[in-house]
């Protein structure tokens, strides 16, 4: 113990005594898990005890048996307030959160992505009513999406790579909710103790009385039942193929390991029938022994040929954190338009909710001035992009949808697409992560395939800082190909279809919307593209089925929110039929029969 600390060139006693109180926590609360942090390189596991430790401590806040809920919110927001501040200075008197200040220093963590994790938790100190799965799915990404990309960026900051496509593989997504419907499974008693069910009404619905009988922690059929169906989901999520293929063989071990230990859990869980109501199960000593032994030294010959980075010692000022309540009231609204112009008044039942924006003519822009293309790039997404944003949300649109790179643009000079990334990378991105007081947030739909890493870091980084705003939400479709996408939503049913998740007879519309990049924003309402051309070009095939279409004939570099009122306006007179007839008029517009024309 004493060595790993010092491997990890932690001196300071105090710091010393904060980390091994960590350790000791996580070891005693959560066994599996700490055995896995043992897979991990020597230098970096202080800093996962620290951080799981840290994620414990908020989740035992959340989740306590004692108090009203909004107690629970408000411990945990003091506790996250504390935090905040701390952070500032450097250290506190809490053991576990001085290893974490520590930890995030040290290893230069994003520390508004970790505050972002706690909040998340707060949902849970609410008891918040799940319906569905996908529900279900988006609150556990919440809190464990955060824990596992923080420890993967501890990874590549020893040097490990870790691709970043990981993150956004959606079998990665199930395998995460796989480990996450595991921990529930084992912990139902602690759950149950609370008068919490943490699961959604959709699966408890299909075992009538199962609920009832869970709260009398009454062991009946319909319970065992549903015990038996959710261990053979969480089998079948645990069991995602492609997850290890690529990566390097320290981070394989580690998830091949956790896999088995989750399906060893699982295991415990069937055979422990009804003794999961009473307390929470464990796989036997010995089984996890089988598992992690060899694992062990499996682990340490991955990382010795793994050229890990020294750790690095405790310095350097670490960017201030403030605590921030979200709050839907602390959105303000944007700056006005330099001319004054105010947005027009439009009915709120004749309002888009959502307007997806083909920026066509930045090339043609730059060159009628004599200027390069990518010049068009440029201003395109400076001065017309931020002031499309703006206009949105000052009109109270929802969703904003813009057109940033196909993948049919691929066919462009390199140069071209360089400087275009660059804009994103540089410019995009950080102008809407400025707009925290205007409650915008940053989406990103596309493939990753081809573009740099350091753009899908910024992209990914710009979704995860902006994750919880609740103002508009702007959609940057870059790398995005609505064939491409419904390609790839086709595969995943495909996928779903051989482990049994969904059966081809019984497939709907509403399936195949599931599996597309951001299921959960609204179909398009309104497509509007500039620059004069009269065609979709592979945007939104699916979600703008039924979008009223609007073209306009400027240079997207010349567009300002004006012109977005003006569409928006355009769109507010329109009739939408999806299909029915219009409805019947004094005097009918038929055309005159042919014997009456004669
Ligand atoms: C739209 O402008 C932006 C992208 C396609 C990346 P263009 O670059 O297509 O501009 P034109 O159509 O050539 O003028
Ligand atoms: C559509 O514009 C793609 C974007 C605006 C990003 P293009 O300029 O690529 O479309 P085509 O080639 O004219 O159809
Ligand atoms: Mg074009």
């Amino acid at each position: 113990m004493a060595d790993i600390l010092s491997l990890a060139a932690i001196d300071d006693p105090v710091l010393r005594a904060a980390y091994r109180h960590c350790r000791s926590k996580v070891r005693q609360r959560d066994p599996v898990e700490y055995s896995i942090m043992q897979l991990m390189p020597p230098v970096l596991r202080p800093a996962c005890w620290a951080m799981w430790a840290a994620f414990s401590a908020a989740d035992d806040i959340a989740d306590a048996a004692e108090g009203p809920l909004g107690d629970r919110a408000a411990r945990l927001d003091a506790w996250t307030a504390a935090l905040g501040s701390e952070l500032l200075v450097g250290h506190s008197a809490d053991p576990v959160r001085h290893a974490l200040i520590d930890t995030v220093r040290r290893w230069r963590l994003d520390a508004a992505q970790l505050q972002l994790s706690f909040a998340a938790l707060k949902d849970d100190a609410r008891g918040r009513h799940l319906e569905t799965w996908r529900e279900w799915s988006a609150r556990v990404g919440d809190s464990n999406f955060s824990w596992a990309s923080l420890s993967m960026t501890l990874l590549s900051r020893a040097g490990v790579p870790v691709p970043i496509w990981l993150r956004r593989k959606d079998t990665y997504q199930r395998y995460l909710d796989g480990l996450y419907l595991t921990d529930t499974l084992t912990d139902l008693s602690q759950d149950l103790a609370r008068g919490d069910i943490s699961l959604p009404a959709e699966v408890l619905d299909l075992f009538p009385q199962a609920a009832d009988h869970l709260r009398e922690r009454r062991w009946s059929p319909a319970v065992s039942d549903l015990v038996t169906h959710l261990t053979q989901q969480a089998h079948r999520w645990l069991n995602q193929l492609d997850l290890t293929g690529a990566l390097h063989p320290g981070p394989a071990e580690m998830l091949r390991t956790a896999t088995r230990l989750f399906h060893a859990r699982l295991d415990a869980v069937h055979e422990a029938g009804p003794v999961v109501l009473s307390r929470p199960v464990l796989p036997t000593w010995r089984m996890r022994w089988q598992i992690l032994a060899p694992a062990q030294a499996r682990a340490a010959l991955a990382w010795r040929l793994a050229p890990l980075s020294p750790p690095p010692r405790r310095s350097g000022p670490v960017r201030p954190v403030p605590h921030q309540a979200r709050s839907p009231l602390s959105v303000q609204p944007p700056p006005a338009h330099p001319s004054g112009a105010r947005p027009p008044s439009i009915p709120a039942d004749h309002m888009p909710r959502h307007v997806a924006v083909i920026m066509d003519g930045n090339g043609r822009w730059a060159t009628s001035r004599n200027l390069p293309r990518h010049q068009g790039h440029q201003v395109g997404a400076d001065s017309a992009v931020r002031d499309v944003i703006h206009g949105a949300a000052e009109i109270g649109l929802n969703y904003l949808t813009l057109y940033a790179f196909s993948t049919e643009n691929w066919k462009r000079d390199t140069q071209e697409i360089t400087y275009l990334f660059e804009n994103v990378r540089d410019q995009l991105c950080s102008d809407i992560v400025n707009q925290e007081r205007h409650g915008i947030r940053l989406r990103w739909a596309g493939r990753n395939e081809g573009l740099p890493e350091d753009l899908v870091e910024e992209l990914l980084r710009a979704e995860s800082t902006t994750r919880h705003r609740t103002g508009l939400t702007v959609t940057l479709c870059l790398n995005y190909g609505g064939r491409a996408e419904l390609t790839q939503a086709a595969a995943q049913l495909a996928r779903a279809a051989t482990v049994g998740d969904v059966h081809p007879d019984h497939l709907s519309e509403d399936d195949l919307a599931s599996h597309l990049l951001l299921p959960d924003t609204p179909d398009v309402d309104l497509i509007w593209r500039t620059g004069g051309e009269h065609r979709i070009s592979n945007f939104l095939l699916w979600q703008s089925a039924y979008a009223e279409l609007h073209f306009t004939e400027k240079y997207w570099p010349d567009v300002d929110r004006r012109d977005l009122w003006l569409a928006i306006s355009d769109y507010a007179q329109r009739e939408r039929r999806y299909g029915t007839a219009p409805p019947p008029t004094s005097s009918p517009d038929r055309p005159a029969t042919q014997d009456s024309a004669q």
